[in-house]
C-alpha cells in the first residue's frame, strides 16, 4: 500500500519514515476529499447564477452527504448542458486542451475481512449504463497496435477486461462517462467550430496520460468519440510518471513543507469529530479488526464503490454496514473541505504543485496565439490529486472536488476584430468558471467582454501566483521558508 499512495502523489517522503506511518492514513483520506459550496453545475455564468433563485426542489441548501455522493458518482443518464464553445460569433477557436479524471473505477483498497464488492469490469454493450458507440469503441481498440506509446503504456489494455474488477480497474460506467465526454466535445469543438480538420496530423494532438490502465483507458475512450475511428498511427500517447504532471520540475521542498502542514491540519480536524470516531469503533466492530487498521484502509473509498453501483453494504456475522456509517464518513470528507478552504494550506501546496502543468499549458496557448498550428487539442488523462490542486490554484474555490470523469477545459479564442487580441475561457464539467479565477476575477467587473484576455493567465502562470510567497518565481518560491 505504501507504494501505491506513494506513487499517487508523485513524491516519497524519504527519511521520514514516522512521518510516513501516521500521515498515510491520513493522505488516503485526503484523495477523496469533496467541497461544499458547489458550483451549479447548470451551465449559467456567474453573473446569471447570482440573480436566480436556488432552486430548491434539486439543490439541497444544508450538507446532504447523500447528494453530494451521487453527484461524485456521475452515474450518466440524461444529456448534460454545457456551456463550452460559447463565444460572440466574431471569435475564432484555436485551440482546446483538457484535463480529465478518469471515469469510475473499482476502489483502490479492500475493507479487510469482508467480500469485495461483485462488479464485473467486462464492456457489454446491452448492459446498462451503455453508449451507441460502446461496441465500436471495443472493436477500434483491439486493432490498436500501432499506436505509438511511451515505454510501459504499451503494455497496458486499451479497455477494462475483467469479470471481477481487479484494484482501481476503470468500470464500464467510467468507459462510458469518457465515451460521453468525448461526444459531447465533438458536437461543439470539432462539428460546430471545425477545431480539427478531417486531414488532422499526429502534430494537432498532445496526448499524455499517467501510467495506471484507468487514465489511459479514459483517454482513449474520449478520443474515440472525439475523433471517431481515428487513425491509430496518428496517436503518439505520452506518459507522465508524475500525478502533478511535474515532469522534470518535480523538485520544490516547499511543495511538501504545505503538504505536510495540510496533512497535520486533516488529522486534527479528523481526531476531533467524535461522531466520526464512534463510527469508526463501530464498523470496526461489525468487521472484527482494531479500528487503526479499518482507519487506514480507507473504507470511504470502498464504500463510494457500494454506493455508486447500487450495491448494498457489506455484511459480517457480526452486523452490516449501513448508510449510517456511510453518512457519517462522507458529511466528514464535506466538512473537512470546507475548512481545506479557509486554512489556505492546501492552497499554497496547490500554487507549487500545478505551477509545471499550468506552465505547460500557457506556454503551448502563447505558441498558437503566435501562430503554430501544432498542439491544438491537448488531453491530459489524470486523477482527482491532478485537477482538485489545479481547481484550487486557479482559485476556483467554488468547485466542487473532482468527480469521476471530471473535465476542466481551457480554450483559446482569436478575436476576429482584432486578429492579434486571444482570450481564454476556462469550463469546469461544462460550467464556464472563467471568472471565479484569481486572476479573471476583477476584469469581469471593469468590462463586458466574455472572455478573459490571455495575457491575465500569462502573468498568473509566470509571476503573480508566486507574489504570496513573497516570490517571483517558481525556483525560488520552492525553496523559501515562510517568515
Ligand atoms: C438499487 O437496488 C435496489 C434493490 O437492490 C433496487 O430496488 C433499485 O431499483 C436499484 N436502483 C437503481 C437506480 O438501480
Ligand atoms: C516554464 O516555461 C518556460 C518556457 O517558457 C521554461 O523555460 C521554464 O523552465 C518552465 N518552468 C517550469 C518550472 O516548468
Ligand atoms: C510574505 O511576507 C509577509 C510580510 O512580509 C508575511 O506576513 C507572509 O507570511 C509572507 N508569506 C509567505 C508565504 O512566506
Amino acid at each position: 500500500m505504501a507504494t501505491c499512495a506513494a506513487s499517487q502523489t508523485g513524491w516519497s517522503y524519504k527519511g521520514k519514515q514516522k512521518w510516513r506511518m501516521v500521515l498515510l492514513p491520513i493522505f488516503l483520506y485526503f484523495v477523496h476529499l469533496i467541497p461544499v459550496n458547489p458550483i451549479k453545475e447548470d451551465g449559467l455564468n456567474p453573473k446569471s447564477r447570482k440573480r436566480i433563485m436556488p432552486d430548491l426542489l434539486t439543490e439541497p441548501p444544508a450538507i446532504d452527504p447523500v447528494y453530494e455522493a451521487r453527484v461524485y458518482c456521475n452515474i450518466p443518464t440524461i444529456a448534460e448542458r454545457s456551456m463550452e464553445g460559447y463565444a460572440p460569433h466574431y471569435f475564432k477557436l484555436v485551440s482546446v486542451q483538457v484535463l480529465i479524471r478518469h471515469g469510475d473505477r473499482y476502489p483502490l483498497y479492500a475493507i479487510p475481512k469482508t467480500k469485495r464488492p461483485d462488479i464485473d469490469c467486462t464492456l457489454l454493450p446491452n448492459r446498462k449504463p451503455s453508449h451507441p458507440q460502446l461496441e465500436a469503441f471495443i472493436k477500434h481498440m483491439s486493432k490498436g497496435s500501432t499506436a505509438q506509446m511511451d515505454g510501459t503504456l504499451s503494455s497496458l489494455p486499451r479497455y477494462p477486461s475483467h469479470s471481477l474488477c481487479e484494484m482501481g480497474e476503470l468500470t464500464q460506467t467510467g468507459v462510458v462517462q469518457h465515451l460521453r465526454n468525448g461526444q459531447l466535445l465533438r458536437e461543439i469543438y470539432i462539428n460546430k467550430h471545425k477545431l480539427l480538420l478531417n486531414d488532422w496530423t499526429a502534430k494537432q494532438l498532445y496526448l499524455e496520460t499517467t501510467g495506471k490502465s484507468r487514465t489511459l483507458q479514459s483517454a482513449l475512450a474520449l478520443l474515440y468519440t472525439f475523433l471517431p475511428d481515428f487513425d491509430w498511427k496518428k496517436i503518439n500517447m505520452r506518459h507522465q510518471w508524475s500525478t502533478i504532471f511535474c515532469s522534470g520540475s518535480c523538485d520544490c521542498p516547499m511543495r511538501n513543507h504545505y503538504l505536510e502542514e495540510e496533512q497535520r491540519r486533516q488529522y486534527s480536524l479528523r481526531v476531533k469529530n467524535n461522531d466520526l470516531e464512534r463510527i469508526y469503533v463501530d464498523m470496526a466492530k461489525i468487521v472484527g479488526i482494531p479500528t487503526r487498521q479499518l482507519r487506514a484502509s480507507n473504507p470511504i473509498d470502498s464504500l463510494l464503490c457500494y454506493f455508486c453501483h447500487n450495491v448494498s453494504f457489506p455484511c459480517t456475522k457480526t452486523g452490516c454496514i449501513g448508510m449510517e456509517h456511510f453518512k457519517v464518513i462522507k458529511r466528514h470528507q464535506l466538512e473537512d473541505e470546507r475548512e481545506r478552504q479557509e486554512k489556505k494550506l492546501y492552497f499554497l501546496y496547490a500554487l507549487l504543485a500545478t505551477h509545471p502543468l499550468l506552465n505547460q499549458t500557457v506556454n503551448r496557448l502563447q505558441r498558437i496565439a503566435e501562430g503554430k498550428k501544432e498542439e491544438i487539442f491537448v488531453l491530459h488523462s489524470a486523477h482527482d490529486v491532478t485537477l482538485s490542486p489545479v481547481l484550487s490554484a486557479l482559485g476556483i474555490t467554488e468547485a466542487r472536488f473532482p468527480r469521476f470523469a471530471a473535465r476542466l477545459v481551457f480554450e483559446l479564442w482569436q478575436d476576429g476584430k482584432r486578429p492579434k487580441e486571444h482570450f481564454i475561457r476556462i469550463l469546469y464539467n461544462g460550467a464556464d468558471v472563467t471568472f471565479q479565477t484569481s486572476f479573471c476575477k476583477d476584469y469581469y467587473k471593469r468590462s463586458s467582454k466574455p472572455m478573459c484576455p490571455l495575457e491575465k493567465f500569462v502573468s498568473f502562470v509566470k509571476r503573480d501566483m508566486f507574489l504570496v510567497f513573497n516570490s517571483t518565481s517558481y525556483y525560488d518560491a520552492c525553496r523559501r521558508r515562510p517568515l
